[in-house]
């Protein structure tokens, strides 16, 4: 993994194969030219002068300094309109950098503070390097350059070693958005429920973190019906993973719950989907994922709070064992559900797993993320995932920081209304409402599971993997997205410092 270090900015003489230098739109005064050699400096100027680099948002020139200077090279960076630019934007264009470095072959390069330094910059640029340079080829037999990047110096105007700090942090948090994409990018022939199982395991293992793995015949003796009827049809058995880190000095201290939707692969059981698109449903394993890796980021960095994540997973496939539309099905709570689509499946496991965690842990809020709906995608695009909740406070505190993060959520209202589509006829409730507000009526659904406990629930079908209509970013290669990881990070390092 990279190192990312913060340094006071000497640039007359850091030693470095490529220093980048962001430059916003119309701004031709980039630095001192004491801090350059006058020829270099000169080349600079000419080339913002002339026009061949203006500094728009994410173009780039690279500038060789012929001997002249410790630097070999400069790269000109654009970052766009000075007031347009926010932390969002130098993730991004960290990452474009980072991105550009590794396609010049070099092992290390240095990067001067985009804007005025402040710890949402440091943390935005070590985020974006780190994020931007993830790549999956576990499965490639030429994996990718030889030459790795090593080591990013970002340089500042300041020695303050708080700086650095930040950058530790941020870099842990980006090393577990990157662990949950390893893990949402396996194929399904190799992450089948019980892979997950021991990847949670191991983690618990290397983290300090207590782990329970509860089987198929164990979920039907605890009454789990949700989760044994969707897991039915597979030959890879249901698993419910729990894993509990308890880092608060109080051990009165109540834990968040996290609730991750894995289904590992969704054929859509006996409702089978179309065929087209099908292999992208590896991807409904990754609000687990999302889960796993905010333990893994919690426990690395010791945070001063105690969270349970609790992961049902299941494969979703038709046999002559898979639930069926028309069964009814007692779930963990009591409650029964009458099956009207095997392919809604995501709200079955998870209604399972939300009234267990609740029953046994009594959690102060519980958070869910599922790649729950195509009608959240509908809705809101591939950019912006959909956030229901039962509780105000808890909403706008997600929402707010997912602005931060540049993880778009928006809140779809849950109206009593919506409970109205989903009675049924037969038992309490019905596993879908149909077409009309798709991704309000399977939110409606988890609710009832939900007791009364302040409960969010985070829907990103669109957001969890580059798709269709996905807006290019460089801290976002394709594939799993790891969605979620830094903003819940952040809500948890959030609740902590409220608790010191
Ligand atoms: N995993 C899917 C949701 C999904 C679809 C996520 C496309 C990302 C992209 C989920 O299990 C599902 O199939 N939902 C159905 C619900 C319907 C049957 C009520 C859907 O959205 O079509
Ligand atoms: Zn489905
Ligand atoms: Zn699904």
């Amino acid at each position: 993994m990279v190192q990312v270090k913060v340094e006071k900015a000497k640039i007359d003489q850091r030693q470095t194969s490529l220093l980048v230098i962001g430059v916003f739109e119309g701004d031709l005064d980039i630095m001192q030219s004491k801090e350059l050699d006058p020829a270099v400096f000169a080349s600079i100027k000419e080339t913002l002068q002339n026009k061949e680099f203006k500094g728009t948002f994410g173009s780039s020139i690279l500038v060789y300094t012929l001997g002249k200077g410790p630097m070999k090279k400069i790269m000109l960076l654009g970052l766009g309109k000075k007031e347009k630019f926010t932390d969002e934007s130098a993730r991004i264009c960290a990452g474009k950098a980072a991105q550009k470095a590794k396609e010049l072959a070099t092992k290390e390069f240095s990067i001067l503070q985009f804007s005025n330094l402040d710890e949402g910059l440091i943390e935005a640029m070590a985020e974006g390097v780190t994020l931007a340079l993830y790549s999956f080829d576990k499965y490639k037999e030429a994996k990718e350059p030889s030459t790795k990047i090593e080591e990013i110096a970002i340089l500042i105007n300041s020695d303050s070693p708080k700086f650095q700090s930040v950058a530790d942090k941020a870099s842990h948090v980006a090393e577990a958005v990157n662990f949950a994409r390893d893990i949402g990018n396996l194929p399904p022939n190799d992450c089948p429920p019980a892979h997950l199982a021991s990847i949670a395991l191991s983690l618990a293992q290397e983290h300090g973190m207590k782990a329970q793995v509860i089987d198929r015949y164990e979920l039907e003796n605890m009454g789990m019906g949700g989760i044994v009827a969707v897991g039915k049809g597979s030959n890879n058995p249901p698993k419910l993973i729990i894993l509990e880190y308890n880092g608060s000095s109080d051990p009165q201290q109540k834990s968040y719950l996290l609730v991750g939707k894995a289904v590992t692969f969704d054929t859509g059981g006996i409702s089978i989907k179309p065929g087209e698109k099908m292999d992208e449903m590896k991807f409904d394993k990754c609000g687990g994922c999302t889960v796993l890796a905010v333990m893994r980021a919690v426990a690395s960095m010791k945070l001063a709070v105690n969270v349970v994540g609790i992961v049902p997973s299941v494969e979703n496939m038709p046999s002559a064992t898979s639930y069926r539309p028309g069964d009814i099905i007692k779930m963990y709570n009591g409650k029964t559900v009458e099956v009207l689509n095997t392919d809604a499946e995501g709200r079955m496991i998870l209604a399972d797993a939300l009234a267990y965690g609740i029953a046994t842990y009594s959690p102060k809020a519980v958070i869910d993320l599922a790649t729950l709906t195509g009608a959240a995608i509908i809705a809101l695009g591939a950019n912006v995932a959909a956030i229901v909740g039962t509780n105000k406070q808890l909403t706008d505190r997600m929402r707010k920081l997912a602005d931060k993060t540049g993880e778009k959520m928006w809140e779809l209202p849950l109206y009593d209304e919506f409970h109205d589509q989903i009675k049924s006829t037969y038992a309490d409730i019905k596993n879908i409402g149909g077409r009309a507000g798709g991704a309000i009526t399977a939110a409606a659904f988890l609710s009832n599971f939900a007791s009364s406990t302040p409960w969010v629930h985070i829907d990103i079908a669109g957001t969890a993997w580059t798709q269709d209509g996905t807006h290019e970013k460089s801290y976002n290669p394709k594939g799993a997205t790891g969605f979620g990881v830094r903003t819940l990070v952040k809500f948890l390092m959030e609740d902590e410092k409220q608790a010191v």
